[in-house]
């Protein structure tokens, strides 16, 4: 096994490729001033992926993902590709990648910033200092379960069927991971199901409950259904450290959790895979704000979200806690600072472009480098 650190990007649509330029300014920063080189390759996902190839990831993309030792991805889809059948969705692409690369553990860290805990639609008092991550269970569940599909009904119309289903290994490795990064945090595990109407919930319950009396008595662990997860994540969001909980119910709960921070822009993820005999993991690192088609190809993106992924990707998969470092306390030193992009602009701050934050933010490593 080489040394070498290699990288895939699939910057993908909208503003995925505008704020990834940013990402591999930074990237080129670690080879000259750290002298931590990464090997970079480019391949197309999504809508590029359509135009260029005519499938949302081709198996060559596919192949070169599963070679690399991080994906870095930017966004997928867009109204261009709207009407295409369901197979041939951007979406599709970032979803084979996740299953074949076998991305259970997504984790998506919803920081409030101090420097923007105006921008949240909470009240101040409820928003600041928040710190929560919601793991979300990646490869399973409703959006990858069998029977699915539709069919005919004799008497005319349809039936349309999803299935949620849910294994014990599958229930036990995902609240590992959110057990081990509590232990890390504030020691607290919120595991979040609807056992009081789902089967699949009960099990959920009961496998988290009994790793966790096995293998982690130390962390505080809670159950709550997820409609009160959503109430309680507005009424008291910082009651929460760490929420583990199933695919579905985690991209709703990590939308409503981002939103909380009032700044979609700023917010990266994490999708890892399970840790081989060297502790190595696949993984890919994606921003949550997606492609934004209103304002791609104008330059005036948020660039923060995708270079805090690339924090995660240096600490979750070279062990550059360091660097990762670094690069998270440069955006807050910029964003201190009183530089914005139009996303999170506020009274008083300088409104700047995607490629000018990119810029300072490599100014601003230089700086904290020394
Ligand atoms: C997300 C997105 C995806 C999902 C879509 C684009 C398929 O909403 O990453 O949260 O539903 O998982
Ligand atoms: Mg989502």
């Amino acid at each position: 096994m080489s040394d070498k650190k290699t990288l895939l990007i699939v910057a993908g649509d909208g503003i995925g490729p505008e704020v990834m330029s940013e990402v591999l300014r930074v990237i080129e920063w670690l080879d000259k001033r750290r002298g931590i080189p990464f090997e970079v390759t480019q391949g197309l996902v999504g809508g590029a992926a359509l135009d260029a190839e005519d499938t949302p990831l081709s198996d060559a993309t596919m192949a070169k993902a599963l070679a690399a030792d991080a994906v870095l991805l930017g966004a997928v889809g867009g109204p261009k590709w709207d009407g295409l059948p369901f197979e041939k969705k951007p979406e599709r692409g970032l979803l084979r990648l996740r299953k074949e690369m076998a991305l259970f553990a997504n984790l998506r860290p919803a920081p409030v910033f101090d420097a923007l805990v105006d921008a949240s639609p909470l009240k101040p008092e409820i928003v600041r200092g928040l710190d929560i991550v919601i793991v979300r269970e990646l490869t399973g569940g409703v959006y990858f379960g069998e029977p699915r599909g539709i069919t005919p009904l004799p008497e005319g119309g349809f039936r349309g069927v999803n299935t949620q289903v849910y294994t014990t290994p599958e229930i036990v490795r995902i609240a590992r991971i959110a057990f081990e990064l509590a232990g890390r945090r504030q020691g607290r595990v919120c595991s979040v199901e609807k056992a009081n109407v789902m089967e699949s919930g009960v099990l959920w319950r009961r496998e988290v409950q009994a790793l966790h009396d096995a293998e982690f008595p130390a962390i505080a662990l809670s159950h709550m259904y997820a409609d009160n997860c959503a109430m309680q994540l507005l009424r008291d969001p910082r009651q929460f450290d760490v929420i583990v909980t199933d695919n579905l119910f985690g991209d709703m709960l990590s939308d409503e959790a981002a939103m909380l921070t009032g700044s979609l822009g700023m917010l990266p993820s994490a999708s890892l895979g399970e840790a081989d005999a060297q502790g190595r993991r696949r993984a890919l690192y994606e921003p949550v704000h997606g492609s934004a088609p209103d304002i791609a190809g104008r330059g005036i993106a948020n660039p923060l979200a995708s270079l805090l992924s690339f924090a995660m990707c240096l600490r979750w998969s070279f062990g550059l806690d360091a660097e990762a470092d670094l690069l998270e306390a440069a955006v807050k030193g910029v964003l201190d600072g009183g530089l914005r992009t139009a996303d999170i602009m506020q009274p008083g701050k300088a409104r700047v472009s995607t490629r000018v934050m990119g810029e300072s933010i490599v100014r601003e490593l230089d700086k904290l480098a020394g």
